[in-house]
């Protein structure tokens, strides 16, 4: 192999990590700090959900405990779980029931759909709480239960899912060389900035670990309430959070994650996706107390072309927020 010349990759599995990390120096010019992205929209599957997907199912794979052809993998995810998950069956050559909600966009049974994945949607939310997140639970129960050879890896009690991120923030240790001082992640599962804390932890980084929620979600403690933006947050505090491990914590109300979209796109020719955005809003509004000189990383767990009918739409931005273009070059708002 010449020098600078990288091997192919010995099939689909081996392209799912190292993904870039880039810098985005005219995003924030004022900050006075470097700010790079970790771009997991490159993963194959194009969210950092691919890396959990890998970790939940490849050493069972290798151990023989999941069995191609006669193992049935249910899971519940209304998102990128749920494409990480159907590429990788199929590459295992496992089945997979995905089980999602009335509120799945099309857009993504239809991805499913043709991975192969078998979709069952839940219509009705669960009568007590009104979220459709403990009825998809309950319907994964149950599958579990009656389908011979089924697993359920479950995403959000797993300790394979922050370990599939101890690997992220290694390619972003070994690619700054350990200088690190602010890192941003978005929170759902909490799997990606668990993973991560624990590897800085682990590393002796003196890296602040900021945790970036939704405004309405419940994860640090927040009573919940509406939410429109897919991805980040939940409307309880998901087991596998553990707070201690965010230094800082940044709620983001939806608005300000679509401007920070759009504003990603007009100055960085970066697509990405609405949990992304809700990562620059939160930058932006610890700005004034980040020492100048300083290292931020934004962990990037999407790219916004699953979110064209959302953050996108001209016409969904104004249903929603009202006339807001005008927002687009301006600081972003520090509401909530
Ligand atoms: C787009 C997007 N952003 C952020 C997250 C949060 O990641 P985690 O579940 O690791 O907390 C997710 C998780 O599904 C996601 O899909």
């Amino acid at each position: 192999m010449k020098p600078g010349r990288r091997a192919p990759a010995q099939g689909l599995q081996e392209t799912i990590g190292n993904t870039p990390l880039v810098l985005l120096d005219r995003l924030l010019p004022d900050l006075g700090s470097r700010v790079h992205a970790k771009m997991e929209r490159f993963n194959p599957g194009g969210s950092i959900k691919d890396r959990t997907a890998l970790r939940l199912l490849a050493d069972k794979v290798a151990a023989g405990e999941l069995v191609p052809g006669r193992s049935v993998i249910v899971e519940s995810s209304s998102g990128n779980l749920g494409v990480g998950l159907a590429q990788l069956c199929r590459s295992f050559g496992l089945r997979f029931l995905c089980v999602v909600d009335a509120r799945t966009t099309e857009r993504n049974i239809a991805l499913l759909r043709a991975y192969r994945a078998e979709v069952e949607v839940v219509t009705e939310p669960d009568p007590q709480t009104r979220e459709f997140l403990p009825a998809r639970l309950r319907r994964v129960q149950e599958l579990t239960a009656t389908i011979p050879h089924a697993y359920w890896p479950n995403q959000y009690t797993n300790p394979l899912n922050p370990m599939a991120h101890h690997r992220t923030m290694a390619e972003i240790d070994r690619a700054l060389g350990g200088r690190i001082d602010y890192l941003f992640c978005a929170v759902s599962t909490f799997g990606t900035l668990r993973g991560c804390a624990e590897y800085i932890r682990e590393h002796g980084l003196s890296t602040t670990v900021v945790g970036v929620d939704a405004a309405g979600s419940a994860i640090f403690g927040n009573p919940p309430g509406p939410r429109l933006l897919p991805g980040h947050g939940a409307a309880i505090r998901p087991p596998l959070a553990d707070v201690t491990l965010a230094d800082e914590v940044v709620h983001v109300p939806d608005l300000d994650a679509v401007v920070a979209c759009r504003r990603l796109v007009r100055r960085e020719a970066v697509l990405a996706g609405a949990s992304s955005g809700a990562v620059v809003a939160a930058l932006e509004r610890l700005a004034d107390r980040i020492p100048k000189g300083s290292t931020c990383v934004l962990v990037f767990p999407d790219g916004g072309d699953r979110y064209l009918d959302t953050v996108y739409s001209d016409a969904w931005v104004a249903e929603h927020f009202g006339a807001v273009s005008h927002l687009w070059e301006t600081r972003l708002t520090t509401s909530v």
